[in-house]
């Protein structure tokens, strides 16, 4: 097996060749975590927990079977790019709900996407113009999902990484960004909860976030894909901070958001788009030559599944449990603010991820991984591991048993 690409372009301020953009991206975070455990044989005695991967592990909630039975004969309809009435009225009433809106349309401000994923992806390729004089900027945390670094880069933006260290508490600090940047910037990509670090934004991060794109112009999307999953109090939405604002129509907001972590749906491959209407009339216009629709049948399981508490209820109590058993078992550190991942300090996180699986059959991924060279060209995510607490309280517990073993 040839040893995957770290990537070229994870340094910042660099300016890429149109036809060296792919070239230029690293090999996706798995197929690296691939390579670097190939030829290790785990312990036989040992059951592998695999922690690599944040993919809830949680049983179908009751109503999948009977909803997609009741609609099978979308299957035979093309679905629309827009998505259906029954989806986008539902995601308007589960916003409105949960972040306490006093409305937002169904129509003009709701778009149904194929998860997040591809969602986060394609909104670079409406924000940024690759034949601007001035190269724009995509910011993004560092760590980060790489989704956001492949997003910017192969619609002809410079990455922009924000640090997410211990010493920032995990926050991309607004304050660390200078003027000459804010004033290139394209869009900002924020994660709250974060992957890896379980950070959480807070109300005043936000409000600074909103006076900096007013003054230098630039829009906000944010990944909201953990927002169901937390230790204590729901997470604030970027809806919901504009709304408090009196920001006219969710202006330069566009926010995201699936059931593939609060309904433990990931498979399904269902989300949205919100926010501003002139964005999303931008977005859908480019979606429909993209063409990314989720099927009909499975749009009216969506839509029961955003008109439906008890099963993201029942799902958040299992990862709280998880949390608070894996840090009793580890005896060191707390539970992250949010999301269902540990992001634990170690000397080198690449040879720890290998001495896991060599030592104690677990798969852990090295933060590297997940991070790329900041301005004074060191990597936030090296000394670091990050492992998914996914397969409920006793595997947590046992997993931070045998991390707490690892040697390197
Ligand atoms: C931060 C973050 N955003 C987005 C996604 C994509 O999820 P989906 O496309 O299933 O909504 C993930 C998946 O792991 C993620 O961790």
């Amino acid at each position: 097996m040839e040893r995957p690409d770290a990537g070229s372009c994870r340094r910042p301020f660099q300016v890429i060749q149109p036809q060296q953009r792919l070239d230029t991206l690293g090999a996706y975070p798995f197929e690296r975590l691939k390579f670097l455990l190939t030829g290790i044989t785990p312990p036989s005695g040992l059951p592998h927990i695999d922690a690599g991967a944040g993919e809830p592990r949680l049983p179908l909630p009751p109503f999948v079977g009977e909803t997609l039975n009741g609609n099978l004969s979308g299957f035979s309809r093309y679905p629309t790019t827009k998505g259906a009435d029954v989806l986008r009225h539902a995601v308007s009433d589960w916003l409105t709900q949960r972040y306490g809106l006093s409305g937002i349309d169904a129509d003009t401000q709701v778009l149904s996407a194929n998860g997040t994923r591809e969602a986060l992806f394609a909104v670079a390729h409406a924000l940024v113009d690759p034949d601007a004089a001035e190269k724009p900027y995509v910011l993004m945390p560092n760590p980060m999902y790489q989704i956001y670094l492949g997003g910017a880069v192969l619609a002809g933006g410079i990455p922009y990484f924000m640090p997410c260290t211990e010493q920032t508490g995990f926050a991309p600090e607004l304050a660390s960004v200078p003027d000459e940047v804010w004033r290139r910037t394209a869009f900002i990509y924020v994660c709250s909860p974060s992957n890896p670090t379980g950070w959480i934004a807070e109300d005043a991060w936000y409000r600074d976030l909103f006076a900096l794109a007013d003054r230098f112009d630039f829009n906000i999307v944010s990944d909201e894909c953990y927002s169901e999953i937390y230790m204590h109090q729901p997470p604030t939405g970027l809806l919901q901070v504009a709304e408090h604002l009196g920001r006219k129509g969710f202006s330069r907001c566009l926010v995201m958001n699936s059931l593939s972590k609060r309904s433990a749906l990931p498979g399904m491959r269902s989300g949205f788009i919100a926010g501003d209407a002139a964005l999303i009339a931008r977005f859908a216009k480019l979606r429909t030559y993209t063409g990314p629709a989720t099927p009909i049948p499975l749009q009216h399981v969506a839509a029961a599944a955003w008109s439906d508490e008890a099963h993201v209820q029942r799902h958040l109590d299992v990862y709280r449990q998880s949390l608070s058993a894996f840090f009793e078992a580890y005896e060191d550190g707390e539970p992250p603010a949010g999301s269902f991942f540990v992001w634990l300090p170690v000397a080198d996180g690449e040879a720890f991820a290998k001495a896991a699986y060599a030592q104690q059959a677990i798969t852990v991924l090295p933060g590297a991984y997940l991070s790329a060279d900041d301005v004074q060209g060191s990597n936030p995510g090296k000394g670091f591991i990050r492992a998914a607490l996914v397969d409920g309280p006793e595997k947590a517990a046992e997993l931070a048993r045998r991390i707490k073993q690892v040697r390197i």
